[in-house]
């Protein structure tokens, strides 16, 4: 490839299409370990950059480490902003690192990724950069989308003037696989790094970069096509297991045994593994529903039916564990909590993230309203606008708007409730002293712990009702 024209080429300038969740942490931690390689991250979202560029405290995303690496490289080797153009022109590596919701409407409405941003981000490339560029993608992209942006890249070589220009492109696609809340020790201590390429050179300038920090064992090169589609397999992989432990929870409840010591002892065959084990409300994120509906998609389209619905079988089972949870919070008020006041003790989809993409809270507490409940929603972590705006309440529902409160503190939330719902495994939640708070409670009073997070001990101790996801002695 044209690389070998340009012996001398070294990567001295990266640009980020995309300041989120992905590109933001990821860019930083790339930032602090290559001092000499001048960042910049980019983004359309004004109101994003100036949060980027803001105080320290106030970064549009919580993510613990992550403040603490921006305040040391931001304006040093670390800029944010909105000028697309000026950091495509500059660049020798850009990372698309834009969102790919499932489309709305349209073929594969509900299923396939909507790749208009990655689309719109190959034009922008191909139209500014002014020199070989290597186009590296971030994002999780359905199979064969670097197919789409190479040709993108190939057939609009045009400058902003309207000439046709000769500037080359190597496409290499480059995973993420950090999860939200661990993300800068998942970034620093990666378990992999996966580069697929076809053009060795740009794969061995990527692989430079990564060098500075992970161990070369743990870079993994593979073709194009392997790396897209292992993405979108190591997430199915890691849903398929919480759907299936989800589904043990239900045994357990309706046998008596207990899901975390089943957990614990199926985890510890060490062919089996401990991790991904954990019963909850179902997965949520920007991740694991979308990833599984592309793979449904991509087999349904390559004619693969019962790959397709095994997959689905994963998200069936999500939908289905939200659903039962709902159901036994109204079964246990009587079968009616029209009125009653539910605090929902976590809003953000896990905890450490402010992110609520997809938060089972949401779907749970939609519910909960629609059986006329009243909700007092707190969450340490995502404030009250998004909490709103994730429940898709407009200040003309005046029907829902009376009926959700926010409050971050918990004792002034709990006050006159008749059940607290445990979403989110938030630390502080589980250090709340029930034998106080007990007492600002309506009674009956019921606590569900869908995160098993409660010491039952120190609820027995208290004149709670309680129900525990997955413990047969409580439900
Ligand atoms: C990432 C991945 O990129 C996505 O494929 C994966 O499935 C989830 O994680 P994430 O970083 O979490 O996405 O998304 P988000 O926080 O929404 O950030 C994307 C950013 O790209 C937004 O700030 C958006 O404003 C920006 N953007 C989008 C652009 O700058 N240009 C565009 O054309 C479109
Ligand atoms: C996930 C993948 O882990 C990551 O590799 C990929 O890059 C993006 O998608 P993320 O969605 O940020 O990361 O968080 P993760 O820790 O995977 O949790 C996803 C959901 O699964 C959360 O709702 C979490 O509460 C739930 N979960 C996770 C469980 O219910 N049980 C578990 O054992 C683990």
């Amino acid at each position: 490839m044209p690389l070998k024209k340009l012996k001398k080429f070294q990567i001295k300038n990266i640009c980020c299409i995309g300041a989120g969740y992905v590109g933001g942490p990821t860019m930083s931690v790339i930032a602090k370990y290559c001092p000499d390689i001048t960042v910049n991250v980019v983004d359309i979202n004004k109101d994003r950059i100036n949060n980027w560029n803001g105080d320290f405290d106030k970064l549009p995303i919580f993510e613990p480490g992550l403040a603490k690496i921006v305040s040391d490289v931001r304006g040093k080797n670390l800029f944010f902003s909105c000028d697309v153009h000026k950091s495509i022109k500059e660049a020798d590596i850009i990372f698309i690192s834009v969102n790919t919701p499932i489309k709305s409407h349209g073929i594969g409405a509900g299923e396939a990724s909507d790749l208009r941003w990655v689309e719109s981000s190959a034009r922008e490339i191909s139209m500014h950069a002014r020199d070989h560029t290597i186009v590296v993608e971030k994002s999780t992209l359905p199979v064969k989308t670097a197919e789409i942006i190479k040709s993108i890249l190939e057939s609009t070589k045009q400058n902003s003037d309207g000439k046709n220009n000769k500037i080359t492109f190597s496409v290499l696609s480059n995973p993420e696989f950090l999860a939200e809340g661990t993300a800068i020790n998942d970034l620093e201590n990666p378990d992999r790094v996966l580069i697929g390429g076809e053009d060795k050179e740009s794969i061995d300038l990527l692989r430079e970069i990564y060098l500075r920090w992970v161990d070369e064992k743990k870079i993994i090169t593979t073709n194009l096509w392997s790396s897209e589609l292992s993405k979108l397999i190591a997430n199915a992989f890691l849903a398929q297991r919480i759907s299936s432990i989800n589904s043990v929870s239900a045994i357990c409840e309706s046998t008596g045994a207990d899901v975390e010591e089943v957990a614990k002892a199926v985890g510890t065959d060490t062919r089996i593994g401990i991790k991904f084990l954990k019963s909850g409300p179902g997965f949520g994120g920007s991740c694991f529903e979308k990833d599984i509906l592309n793979l449904v998609y991509i087999c349904k389209s390559l004619g693969l039916k019962e790959v397709a619905s095994y997959w689905e079988g994963i998200l069936k089972i999500n939908d289905w564990q939200q659903d039962r949870i709902y159901k036994a919070v109204v079964d246990k008020l009587y079968g009616n909590i029209s009125g009653k006041k539910i605090v929902i003790l976590g809003f953000s989809f896990k905890a450490n993230t402010n992110d609520t993409r997809n938060s089972p809270s949401i779907k749970i507490s939609k519910k909960l309203l629609g059986e006329d409940a009243t909700l007092v929603i707190s969450d340490p972590k995502v404030a009250k606008n998004k909490i709103l705006e994730s429940l898709n309440i407009k200040n003309k529902d005046i029907n829902f708007v009376n009926k959700i409160s926010v409050e971050i503190n918990i004792a002034k939330a709990i006050e006159n409730s008749d059940a607290v719902l445990i979403m989110t495994e938030w630390e502080e939640y589980k250090n709340i002293d029930w034998k106080v708070l007990q007492h600002k409670m309506r009674k009956p009073a019921w606590v569900f712990d869908t995160r098993s997070i409660i010491s039952v001990e120190k609820i027995q101790e208290t004149n709670l009702n309680f129900w525990q996801l997955g413990n047969g002695e409580f439900n």
